[in-house]
């Protein structure tokens, strides 16, 4: 297994040679959905400002683990750290822990009823305490940063799956979490917009955010990430830096997977 820190650093095992700060740490997570074994003794950690790409087959544990690195899921077994800190199973701490951990889903999941302005400003005033004017201030240097600036007072539907997707983004940055999570985040959208969104990201892991990705956009993967994980029936198989990972995968899963992604 060869992974970039690995890469980087020839010769030793990932964890001793890494140089980073852990960020995301998951050690020996295992989680069943009743008789499912869903995830399997899950090592792996992310890097303060590393950009980690996980890929792999429909069903392999993907959007699972996710969902467990902030706690939407319970896991069996195992530690997750977030910034050195172990996740708590409730309460308040959690609370806290979580939103220092930024989400973003497939479906856009905005709220309907509101403005794509007060989509952005609600989570900051309603969960941090935030006074409404700072946070309407951050909310439109957000809207500005993702491109729907001129959206603002629009509702979500009035806007293209694209525009959400980026308003999206830019209310999980109000809450300034210290890693981002994206769960395909192009995967609902119509080709011509997924450019709109990768931008948006290759953009956000250039200014430093630390982020792990769901996505089989190759090359988003290329050019934004710093490691690409696959994963298959609940294991981390293989870790490489992306043009490793592509170009000669090791093992036999990987280079299936990757036939059949290519090849569509
Ligand atoms: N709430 C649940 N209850 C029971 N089984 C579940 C639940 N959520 C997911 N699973 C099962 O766990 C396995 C992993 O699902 P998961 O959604 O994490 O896969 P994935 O890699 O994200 O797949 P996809 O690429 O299709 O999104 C699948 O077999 C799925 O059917
Ligand atoms: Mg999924």
């Amino acid at each position: 297994m060869v992974d970039a820190a690995t890469a980087r650093h020839p010769g030793g095992p990932a964890e001793q040679t890494r140089t980073g700060t852990p960020l995301v740490e998951l050690r020996g997570v295992d989680k069943h959905f009743g008789d499912l074994h869903v995830l399997r003794s899950i090592d792996l950690t992310v890097d303060r400002g590393e950009v980690v790409v996980i890929i792999g087959p429909s069903g392999s544990g993907k959007s699972t683990l996710c969902r467990t690195i902030n706690r939407l899921e319970t896991f069996d077994h195992g530690t997750i750290r977030i910034d050195g800190r172990e996740l708590p199973d409730e309460g308040r701490e959690l609370a806290r822990l979580r939103a220092e951990v930024g989400m973003v889903f497939q479906s856009f999941n905005l709220f309907a009823h509101k403005t794509v302005l007060e989509n952005v400003t609600l989570g900051p005033v309603k969960a941090k305490g935030v006074k409404k004017a700072v946070a309407r201030a951050r909310a439109v240097e957000l809207l500005e940063r993702v491109g729907v600036a001129n959206q603002a007072d629009k509702l979500p539907a009035q806007l293209s799956g694209g525009q959400q997707q980026r308003v999206a983004i830019a209310r999980a940055l109000a809450m300034d979490p210290k890693v981002m999570l994206f769960d395909e985040p192009t995967s609902a959208l119509d080709p011509e917009m997924i450019n709109e969104v990768l931008d948006v990201m290759v953009g956000l892991a250039r200014d430093g955010m630390t982020m792990l990705v769901v996505t089989h956009e190759m090359g988003f993967a290329r050019r934004a990430a710093n490691r690409v994980v696959f994963m298959d029936a609940g294991e981390i198989v293989e870790e490489a830096d992306p043009e490793t990972f592509f170009t000669a995968p090791t093992s036999a899963r990987a280079r299936d997977f990757l036939s059949k992604i290519l090849t569509h």
